[in-house]
């Protein structure tokens, strides 16, 4: 039985953590997610630059989803504005961080540390960019020790399983990291039935259910390898089981993310119910007092 547990400098009610996504784009998202049972939250990646001008969507597909989307289009004004009303309610709440270099990814680290956020993760590993990603250790490790040179906040890294995965984790631990998180999305394509051409125009993002068993193997790899930082892990979770079978091959938390896309707050209080045992699945009814930035009522 999932209990409670410790992540990034946070005790979390429960290890089920909502992974960055565009349902994670909104304050009051992230509290109606954290008022659903979630154990800690992570906001969609800020970034100083978003690119413009790409066509960004998902398609689903039998066993999950290809999206071709990259960060959040908001300002990181207005993020440091949000982060800093969820840290003030004391909710745990991990902000998802990357930039255009190392540099500008540690000045966005100091800004969003000042606004008094608890814990981060370097979203880093993102292959919807226009060239696509081949991460190596060179790049997580500049990436990594710039964050740590400018934070005291505990962080995760973000990392996608696959080639040179221990050579790329390894980096993120000699550079400061706290604990890596496993997996981002992996290429992807899904061909048109009818043009024969690339859906979305070409190679993206896939997550759900079908990449449960790669990232389950890299976490397992990992540890018997003797990786010691704490790991969360993220692919496919749909169910109570699919966050105990990571629990199992050592993951301290279980992010779920592409599930949520369906019934967003009763799969999660679901999913938290059947990790934890809890039996209860019901929140609909209890209010949430506040508003958030927008002014909306939460609820
Ligand atoms: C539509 C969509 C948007 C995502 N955006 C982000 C993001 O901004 N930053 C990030 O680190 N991961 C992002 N992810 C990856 C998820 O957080 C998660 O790591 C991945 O989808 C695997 O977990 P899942 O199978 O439970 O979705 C995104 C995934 C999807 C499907």
């Amino acid at each position: 039985m999932a209990t409670a547990t410790h992540l990034l400098g946070m005790d979390l009610a429960n290890p089920v953590v909502v992974g960055s996504g565009l349902l994670t784009d909104q304050e009051r998202n992230i509290r109606r997610l954290l008022h659903s049972g979630a154990g800690a939250v992570v906001t969609k990646t800020i970034h100083p630059n978003p690119p413009t001008g790409l066509d960004e969507r998902i398609i689903r597909l039998p066993t999950g989803m290809i999206n071709s989307t990259t960060y959040s289009k908001r300002s990181v004004d207005h993020w440091v504005g949000i982060l800093h009303d969820l840290a003030r309610d004391g909710l745990p709440v991990i902000a998802s961080l990357h930039a255009d270099s190392p540099v500008e990814l540690a000045e966005l680290a100091t800004r969003v540390e000042a606004a008094g956020c608890r814990a981060l993760e370097l979203g880093i590993s993102c292959l919807n960019e226009k060239d696509g990603l081949d991460d190596v250790p060179e790049r997580v490790y500049a990436y990594t020790s710039a964050a740590r040179a400018a934070t005291r906040v505990p962080f995760s890294v973000k990392l996608a399983s696959g080639e040179g995965l221990h050579a790329r984790a390894l980096a993120a631990a000699r550079a400061g990291a706290d604990a890596v998180t496993i997996s981002d999305t992996l290429p992807a394509a899904a061909v048109h039935p009818e043009t024969g051409d690339l859906r979305l125009g070409g190679v993206f993002g896939y997550s759900g259910p079908g990449i449960k068993p790669l990232v389950l193997a890299s976490l397992w790899k990992l540890r018997s390898a003797g990786f010691s930082l704490p790991l969360m892990g993220s692919g496919g979770v749909q169910s109570g089981r699919d966050v105990h079978d990571y629990l199992g091959v050592g993951a301290v938390a279980v992010q779920v993310y592409t599930a949520l896309h369906t019934d967003m707050n009763l799969t999660l209080t679901r999913i938290v119910a059947e990790a934890t045992g809890s039996g209860n699945t019901d929140h609909s009814c209890a209010p949430v007092v506040g508003a958030d930035r927008s002014g909306q009522v939460r609820s």
